[in-house]
C-alpha cells in the first residue's frame, strides 16, 4: 500500500522538495512552498505538523536550508517528533528510538541523492515498539 506522505519547505527546499516527490514512490501531500519568493519557514513547519497531527498523512518531510529553523517549528507542536538527520543511520535511529513522525532534511547541506536515501530509510523502519524506547518517548508528552 502506498503511504500518504506531507511534505512542505520554504523558498531553501523548492528544488529538493521536487527531487523528492519525482522520485520516491508515495501519495504526496504537498503543502507548499513552491518558489522562489522569500517565505517564513515556521508557517510551512506549522501546517505540516497539524497534517500529521491530525492523521490526515503518515509522516511530514519537511526542509529549510539547514534543516533547523522548520524543525523547531514542527516540535512547537505537542504531537510532533521532528528530526534533522543528515544521514541514513540517523534516520533509522530516530524511527526506532524516537518514533519520529517528522524528517527534516537542510536543502543546503545534504545533496539530493543522500536526501532520498534519508528520507527511505526514515520512511521503512518501523518503531520498536513497547519497553523502554516507549517509555522515553511517553515522557516527552510532558507539557511545560
Ligand atoms: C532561509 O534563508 C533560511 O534561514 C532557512 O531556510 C533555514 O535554514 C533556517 O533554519
Amino acid at each position: 500500500m502506498t503511504m500518504k506522505v506531507a511534505i512542505a519547505c520554504d523558498h531553501g527546499g523548492v528544488g529538493l522538495k521536487g527531487y523528492l516527490k519525482d522520485n520516491i514512490e508515495a501519495e504526496w501531500l504537498d503543502l507548499g512552498t513552491d518558489g522562489t519568493d522569500s517565505v517564513d519557514y515556521p508557517d510551512f513547519g506549522y501546517k505540516l505538523a497539524e497534517a500529521v497531527a491530525d492523521g490526515e498523512v503518515e509522516f511530514g518531510i519537511a526542509i529549510c536550508g539547514s534543516g533547523i529553523g522548520i524543525s523547531m517549528a514542527c516540535n512547537r507542536h505537542p504531537k510532533i517528533r521532528a528530526a534533522v538527520c543528515t544521514n541514513t543511520t540517523m534516520a533509522r535511529l530516530t524511527r526506532i528510538d524516537n518514533n519520529a513522525n517528522i524528517l527534516c532534511l537542510g536543502a543546503r547541506l545534504t545533496g539530493e541523492i543522500l536526501a532520498k536515501d534519508i528520507v527511505e530509510e526514515f520512511l521503512k523502519t518501523p518503531f520498536e515498539a513497547g519497553g523502554r524506547h516507549a517509555r522515553r518517548v511517553n515522557k516527552l508528552d510532558k507539557v511545560f
